[in-house]
């Protein structure tokens, strides 16, 4: 056990619920009389631990389909556990369907998640989520509430199939798009790809985001051990439910918080299992999000430096091999842990009540082509850098594990799209002159830009290059990118265009110099002829002027600060509500 944890017990007078039921007043009157209106009596619903658990799906939420089946095994265990539970549904971001981008709603899921919990007679709570965005969402307003918490990944779906070939998400469609794209597969193989590719509920089954995010929950202490792997329809994913929710029953009476989890030395732990995935960059923009809402300080820069010395021993697609059914074969993220020990700060609290450290004591590699051993890495370098320079002067991110290595170090004539209709109206455009060594920038991406910063930042190859059999071009913009695509794709500039940076001012025909060894990414453009662009430079028009979109536009950070909310970064604490 940590030392430094020591399993106080509450009792039930302290239980936070109990300000609601346990007064003999008039107000605590209406609050009981309601529970015996629900068909509770006083044995069941009193004087326990009420858990919330917080439910992020809906009928378009494709990867959250065995939540409601998840749920009834949830409540079996805080039943058995002694608590009382209570499903409170929340905002499902489909990663697939929503529209610009889920990650412009991630924010308002994370607000929620906070005020739901704050406002409602609870002790602790079960976060249920898997679709990309839903894990940072669920996981902020739960750090800000700061009430007891465990999280329920949903899991990966199956492997993807077509013929007697393996498919991964969005790894492959991408792939067989260009083929496509170039002529090379015909509508009757796309369509039987289409039917095969995403097989049952769960998330996408590479090391997109979810896979990503999972990971490094369960690394920063917040899932119990082994659940970010657990395929969503394997039997073991309603056991592991059940066992959540006995366990946070039992968390509420030790009074286990985020805040005694989330220490800056855990955020470095899930930093080293985000560099050995060679997980989604998309997971920086989340870690330092969660890093500000936990009070912990956590610059850009602290991704490279641990990058340095990280490699990447998880031979998963896109970066790898592998598929997320056969990570949690070789021994799922404890495994993974077990080979990355002395990168680790093993005395980290977790959501069990044991360290890290216990946590992974027994854990053990079952398949070394999945789990590479330290001196067989993918490769000696983590999987995301940081980039700086002239182009990105507060910094911008790149995969290089999912590049061509000769395009890591390379300079090149810009072609310039001004917003993403832009791109699609002249990509394919042959009086364009699009050659394999130009360089492809899109701006207007970004947080405010976009806005919501969506995942344009792995743009097409011309189509006339995909016949010729490039596949891979250097692509620079203040975009994210999908975790399960892969190319030579700068990501994150910051500041993006859309406020400023000097992204604002690259001109078509301009030079551009990429260095990734160096870590540079520089505009070759005499720096006072870009403050003269600069100066004469009008941001483009606000796409919102009411409702969430003009709250965003007004609130959101920019991409090296986790694209937050202001006002919802750690501040002082919230007054708990009166109950009068
Ligand atoms: Fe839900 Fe990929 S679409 S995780």
């Amino acid at each position: 056990m940590a030392d430094q944890y020591q399993r106080r017990r509450i009792t039930v007078g302290d239980l936070r619920s109990q300000r609601w039921f346990a007064p003999d007043d008039l107000r605590s009157f209406g609050h009981r009389s309601r529970l015996r209106q629900m068909g509770y009596s006083a044995e069941e619903a009193e004087g326990r631990p009420v858990i919330a658990i917080l439910n992020a799906w809906n009928d378009l939420n494709q990867c959250h389909t065995h939540f409601p089946q998840r749920v009834q095994e949830v409540k079996r265990g805080v039943w058995q556990a002694g608590g009382f539970p209570v499903e409170i549904p929340v905002l499902s971001l489909s990663e697939m369907f929503m529209k610009p981008t889920a990650m412009l709603y991630r924010n308002l899921l994370a607000l929620e998640t906070e005020e739901v919990l704050r406002c409602h007679p609870v002790d602790g709570a079960v976060l249920m989520g898997g679709c990309d965005k839903t894990v940072p969402g669920l996981l902020m307003g739960a750090i800000s509430a700061d009430l007891p918490a465990i999280f329920l990944p949903a899991g990966p779906m199956l492997a993807g199939r077509h013929r007697t070939e393996r498919l991964g998400s969005g790894t492959d469609v991408w792939k067989y798009w260009a083929e496509r794209q170039a002529g090379c597969l015909d509508a009757c193989v796309w369509r039987q790809l289409e039917d095969g590719i995403a097989r049952s509920a769960g998330t996408c089954m590479t090391m997109g985001t979810a896979s990503t995010m999972a990971a490094i929950t369960e690394t920063l202490g917040m899932t119990l051990p082994g659940a970010a792997s657990i395929p969503a329809v394997h039997s073991a994913h309603s056991r592991m439910a059940a066992a959540c929710g006995r366990r946070i029953v039992e968390m509420v009476w030790e009074d286990l918080r985020p805040s005694r989890i989330l220490s800056a030395a855990a955020f470095d732990n899930a930093i080293v299992a985000d560099m050995a995935l060679a997980g989604s960059t998309n997971a920086i923009v989340h870690l330092l999000a969660l890093a500000r809402r936990a009070g912990v300080a956590l610059p850009l820069d602290r991704f490279d430096e641990i990058s340095r010395t990280t490699p990447v021993i998880a031979n998963l697609r896109p970066a790898g091999e592998f598929l997320m059914e056969d990570f949690h074969d070789a021994g799922g993220v404890p495994a993974l842990l077990s080979r990355l020990r002395s990168l680790l700060s093993l005395d980290c609290l977790t959501v069990s009540g044991n360290t890290l450290g216990e946590q992974i004591a027994a854990a053990q590699v079952i398949d070394d082509r999945v789990i590479l051993p330290n001196d067989r890495p993918l490769s000696r370098a983590g999987g995301t850098f940081v980039l700086r320079g002239s182009l990105a002067p507060d910094g911008c991110v790149i995969k290089p594990t999912a590049a061509e290595p000769r395009l890591l170090k390379h300079t090149g004539r810009a072609i310039v799209f001004d917003s993403y209709p832009d791109m699609k109206s002249r990509i394919d455009e042959p009086a364009e002159g699009i050659t394999a060594d130009d360089i492809l920038v899109l701006r207007n991406a970004g947080p405010q830009g976009a806005p919501g910063m969506p995942e344009w930042g792995m743009l097409p190859i011309p189509k006339h290059l995909l016949e010729q059999g490039v596949r891979d071009m250097v692509r620079i913009s203040d975009a994210r990118m999908s975790g399960t695509s892969y190319g030579t794709c700068v990501l994150h500039v910051a500041p993006e265009a859309a406020v400023g940076g000097p992204l604002a001012v690259v001109q078509t025909g301009d030079r551009i110099a990429l260095d990734v060894e160096a870590r540079r990414i520089d505009l070759l453009v005499d720096s006072a002829e870009i403050a003269r662009r600069l100066a004469g430079w009008t941001p483009p028009a606000a796409r919102f002027s009411r409702g969430y979109g003009k709250l965003f536009l007004d609130e959101t950070t920019q991409a090296d600060q986790g694209c937050d909310f202001r006002f919802l970064e750690r501040g002082s604490s919230t007054p708990e509500p009166d109950i009068f």
